[in-house]
């Protein structure tokens, strides 16, 4: 396999998906060279220095702004020189500034099928508005909230049984698939964007993203 693309991730607690992004490495065309999260305490940092990754915790309480923050943060992220930079969990929102740094390099997952329910309590949401299907996007960061163009989409059917937490589980139990496979299919070089749309091997996408589905997780 060609050189491995380098990613950073970004993430501010517990890093569910930082370990998928870790342990499907070995098989894909990326590796994590770094974690940062705005939370020192974040679990998701003792996960990357059990692995073995530069870990930083950067703690907000220390900048006087959002944009020092940001500012410290995007030269921390630059010193890795990464080809991606991954949000996985992470809970600040990014000033416009950070972002236009890494257009087009920069991702996240978000656990509802955009454009609906951006924004936190998805969970809880989606239950009260008795929604039949629910799941997960992955998709570029823009300045604006949960906005960006979709890569991934993943979804599946409530079950009349699911709570909260069974569907937080579902729907991680997918992220922790579409996630290295989204980072995968950018690094490789398969899946990029161009004029707005997203291409995957040359062909344009859904534009809500790649469909796939709980029980078939895989590219066709
Ligand atoms: C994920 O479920 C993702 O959808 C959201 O934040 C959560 C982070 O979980 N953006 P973890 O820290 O990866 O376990």
């Amino acid at each position: 396999m060609s050189e491995k693309k380098r990613v950073v991730v970004l993430l501010s607690g517990n890093g569910s998906n930082l370990q998928a992004l870790l342990d499907q490495e070995h098989h894909y065309s990326y590796q994590i060279v770094g974690v940062i999260s705005n939370a020192p305490e974040a679990f998701g940092l003792e996960r990357a220095r059990q692995h073995k990754v530069a870990a930083i915790g950067l703690d907000y309480k220390n900048f006087s702004s959002r944009s020092a923050f940001d500012q410290r943060l995007a030269a921390e992220v630059g010193r890795f020189a990464p080809d991606l930079v991954v949000l996985a969990g992470y809970m600040k929102i990014l000033s416009p500034g950070f972002v236009e740094k890494f257009t087009g390099r920069l991702i996240n997952v978000h656990p509802s099928l955009l454009p609906e329910y951006k924004g936190l309590g998805t969970y809880s949401r989606v239950l009260a508005d008795k929604k039949p299907r629910h799941g997960c996007t992955v998709h570029f960061v823009t300045p604006e909230l949960d906005s960006g163009t979709h890569i991934l989409q993943a979804s599946m059917t409530v079950r009349p049984t699911d709570n909260e937490e069974s569907l937080k589980q579902r729907v991680q139990a997918m992220e922790h698939r579409i996630y290295p496979l989204a980072v995968h299919l950018i690094t490789s070089g398969r899946l990029l964007l161009k004029g707005g749309d997203v291409l995957l091997d040359d062909h344009p996408i859904d534009p809500l993203g790649y469909q796939l589905q709980e029980n078939a997780l895989e590219l066709a």
